[in-house]
């Protein structure tokens, strides 16, 4: 911290906060007691509260955000420049950021070629709903209109990504939903004996289920499939072995679109620029959004490809027959410089490199963790998105309690360290310890985090 903000500074900021601001995803009764916590300043892998405490940030700004880290002068200065010659128009007309960003994304994305600009990942995914219901309007009379989403993923926060959300505890009390989205069953490998599945070839049987569905609900009613390509906050589920080529050959079977959920994933956070580029799948649409420009500016995107694009232009006489929607902040300029300037400097220090390298060392740091820990009964992720599962026992895999679980959050925290878990999102299943510290975390940096979990465990758990 560079010392400009004092602790005494900062009382004033405290009441105001505890007076005015409404958190997000937080009971506010404590605060009524305790302060609520202001995040004041970043830099690299760290950031500092409002007492000076500095905290070591495993979760990139909370919600695996923050990908390049915190205090890259560069974006801030991108932002800048861009906002002096042009700070907004409409997205009806293109801007310069815009235009660039598009091409340089789409560089990294072989098989799609069209750029949807929007300023969140549920928006970005609304967007995906809407095209797929209106090529159902287009082509099917209506009737190819069904969207199916998985059990444990999460797709966003509307009313329609809930419609489509697959983490129970976080729907309920938020209904009634919108018609249309229909579940599939989750790829949980670790979990397949509670869904009854068989111990060979989990993969193929659980892309199976979703062909199961698909059928129960009739083909020519399904319009999209709509999947994380590792399912991040419903607990970091990596797919089994030939789950994706299945379900791609699932989708050609049935005509369905393959809409990918990247806001989680995309933009390095899995050591490839996406994550379904680890699996060989080439899908129909991709959001994404946390990482695009790592929370410098708000900027979200959904990629198609050109065959899905050209199905809105086919009939120029037509007046319906276009994308009839607007995201009025999609038009804000800040968000592709921004971009922009993030996937140079992914380019430049080769943070794919890094997130992979690192990546296999945390995780192998996490199993000497599990070997040493028997609370921990599964460890899982890709690149630097990372998870262990605590259970009450191995043999019988119960998971733990999620106010247990929250306890080794809140120990590591106390050490200056920040990681997550599963929360309020899965019935029961709240109990897998989540890592997704910035794609430029030295060996160094997961070391601590690693002693700090290991730490806290043994507090815990003994
Ligand atoms: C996989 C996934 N999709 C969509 C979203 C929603 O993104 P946003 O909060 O930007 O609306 C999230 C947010 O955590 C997410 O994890």
């Amino acid at each position: 911290m560079d010392g400009t903000l004092t602790k005494n500074d900062l009382s004033h900021v405290v009441e105001a906060d505890r007076a005015h601001v409404w958190h997000h995803l937080i009971q506010h009764k404590p605060f009524e007691t305790n302060d609520p916590r202001i995040i004041v300043e970043g830099k690299g892998m760290r950031v500092w509260d409002q007492k000076g405490k500095e905290h070591l940030d495993a979760v990139s700004g909370g919600v695996w955000t923050v990908n390049v880290g915190y205090g890259r002068e560069s974006i801030a200065k991108a932002v800048y420049d861009q906002l002096l010659k042009l700070n907004y128009f409409a997205g009806s007309a293109g801007s310069i950021p815009g235009a660039l960003f598009s091409e340089k994304l789409i560089s990294k994305m072989p098989g799609m070629t069209r750029v949807y600009y929007t300023n969140s990942g549920s928006e970005a995914n609304e967007k995906a709903f809407k095209m797929i219901r209106q090529i159902a309007h287009k082509r099917y009379g209506g009737t190819k209109h069904k969207i199916l989403y998985r059990d444990r993923d999460y797709h966003g926060t509307t009313i329609g990504c809930l419609s489509a959300g697959g983490q129970d505890e976080r729907n309920a009390q938020y209904g009634p939903y919108t018609p249309g989205f229909v579940r599939v069953p989750h790829c949980l490998e670790y979990r397949a004996g509670d869904q009854g599945a068989p111990t060979e070839n989990y993969g193929e049987w659980a892309a199976d289920q979703i062909e199961q569905v698909i059928l129960r609900e009739g083909p020519d009613t399904v319009g999209g499939l709509c999947l994380e390509p590792v399912t991040a906050g419903g607990g970091v589920i990596t797919p089994p072995q030939g789950y994706w080529d299945r379900v791609q050959e699932i989708c050609r079977k049935y005509d369905i679109l393959l809409h990918i959920d990247e806001v989680v994933c995309g933009v390095g956070r899995t050591g490839t620029w996406f994550g379904y580029q680890h699996y060989g799948v080439q899908p129909d649409m991709v959001t994404m959004a946390k990482g695009v420009a790592s929370g410098y500016a708000a900027i979200a995107c959904l990629v198609t490809t050109e065959d899905v694009f050209s199905m809105f232009k086919d009939n120029a006489d037509d007046p319906m027959n276009y994308f009839r929607d607007i995201s009025t902040f999609g038009g804000c300029t800040a968000g592709p410089a921004a971009a922009l300037e993030n996937m140079r400097i992914i380019e430049d220090e080769d943070l794919l490199g890094n997130t992979t390298a690192m990546g296999h060392y945390m995780l192998d740091q996490l199993h000497a963790l599990a070997d040493k820990h028997s609370v921990i009964g599964d460890v899982r992720g890709k690149g630097l998105f990372l998870g262990a599962e605590l259970v009450v026992d191995r043999e019988s895999r119960k998971p733990m309690a999620e106010k247990r679980v929250q306890k080794v959050v809140a120990d590591c925290m106390q050490q200056g360290i920040i990681i997550g878990a599963t929360n309020r999102s899965l019935p029961g299943y709240n109990n897998t310890l989540c890592f997704s510290p910035a794609l430029i975390a030295t060996k160094d940096d997961i070391d601590q985090i690693i002693a700090s979990v290991d730490e806290s465990l043994g507090r815990e758990f003994g």
